[in-house]
């Protein structure tokens, strides 16, 4: 029999329930986001307490904490300008992607000071990350306040995806072949391990070209 410790949130610090947390939700995908200011200046950075949570239309969730009671730059941008780029972070990317978590102050564009090619946002007037395959153009649904230590979650209607070519197959994205990277607790990072195959069980939700439920 497995011997279990149970931790009651309630007795514990904000940082104790924080390390819990990130080591049990495992693996995190990393929404690399790009957002600019009010002058247009570009800012990045990774954020992986990320999901999607509406599939039509599609959204995508990310909670940003603060710092010391101060917005980081990329919540602030969200909320000035009401837009982001969801760039999926890859193994080819991972450095530059881990790099621009680095405190810069809110005048330094990461992507300028780490040598991040962009490109332009077609329907969003934020840049996409080039070395990414693929990039999702949001913009903000609505925010969320949660708990007691400055979080908010970032609710983001995706306007446009852009899928690198040979990544797009019948109209799905080969994510084995895209390499993404998770997050896991602590200072690590995964890769895609073991793949394993199943028949899908499940129906796929209606109205996105899965099967109907029979009437
Ligand atoms: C892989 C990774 C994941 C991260 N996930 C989050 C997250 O989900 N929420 C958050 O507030 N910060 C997260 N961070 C920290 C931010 O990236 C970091 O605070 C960054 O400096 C914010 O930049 P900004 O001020 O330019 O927005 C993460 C860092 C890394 C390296």
């Amino acid at each position: 029999m497995t011997d279990f410790i149970t931790l009651e949130t309630r007795a514990l610090e904000q940082d104790e329930g924080y390390k819990l947390v990130i080591g049990a939700v495992v693996p995190r995908p990393v929404a690399w986001i790009t957002t600019v200011d009010e002058t247009g200046r570009v800012n990045a950075a990774p954020f992986s307490s990320y999901n999607y949570v509406c599939h039509s239309p599609p959204m995508l969730a990310v909670n940003i904490g603060d710092r010391a009671g101060v917005l980081k730059d990329t919540a602030r941008n969200i909320l000035a300008t009401g837009e982001f780029v969801v760039n999926v972070a890859t193994e080819a990317m991972l450095e530059p992607m881990h790099e621009s978590a680095a405190d810069y102050p809110p005048e330094v564009s990461e992507p300028e000071a780490l040598g991040i090619e962009l490109l332009p946002g077609r329907f969003v007037r934020v840049p996409r990350i080039a070395g990414s395959p693929v990039q999702m153009e949001c913009r903000l649904d609505r925010s969320i306040p949660l708990g007691r230590a400055g979080s908010t979650l970032y609710i983001g209607e995706v306007v446009a995806f852009h899928v690198a070519s040979e990544l797009y197959v019948d109209g799905r994205i080969d994510s084995v072949r895209m390499r993404p990277v998770a997050r896991l607790g602590g200072p690590f990072y995964a890769g895609l391990g073991t793949i394993w195959k199943r028949a899908m069980l499940q129906q796929a939700p209606v109205g996105v070209g899965g099967v109907r439920p029979k009437a």
